[in-house]
């Protein structure tokens, strides 16, 4: 796979390395303390930051877009679920820095996530979506995913209700 991902308004997407930690980990809180595409509270401690980028690094799963010399975005992927029974199915997760939405930076980093999983030799990304984040549910029917269907309630957050869509992208 060729590693670095171009795309127009000077946006770089590569493999994410240790010295990101903090850049993604705040990109990561801002989305936890503000939005309702992570259904938490709970923002991710220094330690705990290092620890969920490092699982990625690992497995070769995390990238970052850089514009304008600094990271403003990251784009992960993991097993969907534990069992190993589900081990050719990721999920995707993309996320944008306040202010830089719209700019073609989460589709740099969901075509390097895709190019990605297919080089592994997945067989299909998920993506679960909060069902009223249109941003994310454009960006993923931009790269052919699919809706595979919504489960209602599925999560709370603020002291609401929260559905969750879910869309699929057949890789082989
Ligand atoms: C969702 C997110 C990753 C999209 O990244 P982005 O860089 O803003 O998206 P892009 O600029 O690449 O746009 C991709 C497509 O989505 C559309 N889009 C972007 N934001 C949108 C919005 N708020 N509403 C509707 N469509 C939107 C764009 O117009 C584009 O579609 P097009 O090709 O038809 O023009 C970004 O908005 C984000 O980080 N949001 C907060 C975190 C989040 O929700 N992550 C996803 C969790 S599932």
């Amino acid at each position: 796979m060729n590693p670095i991902y171009e795309r127009s308004r000077a946006v770089t997407v590569r493999p994410a390395h240790p010295g990101d930690t903090e850049a993604v980990r705040a990109i990561r809180n801002h989305a936890i303390e503000h939005s309702t595409a992570l259904w938490t509270q709970t923002p991710q401690s220094a330690t705990e930051g290092a620890a969920w980028l490092r699982a990625h690094l690992e497995r070769g799963t995390a990238f970052v877009a850089e514009a304008a010399g600094e990271v403003a975005g990251f784009g992960v992927y993991a097993p969907w679920r534990d069992l190993d029974g589900f081990r050719h199915t990721v999920e995707d997760s993309v996320y944008v820095r306040e202010g830089r939405h719209g700019l073609g930076i989460g589709s740099a980093l969901l075509a390097a996530l895709i190019a990605s999983a297919r080089d592994a030799g997945h067989h299909a990304v998920i993506a679960d979506i909060e069902s009223g984040n249109a941003g994310s549910i454009r960006l993923h029917e931009r790269f052919g995913f699919h809706h595979i269907g919504t489960v209602p309630e599925a999560g709370t957050k603020f002291g609401r209700w929260f559905d969750l869509t879910i869309m699929r992208l057949p890789l082989t």
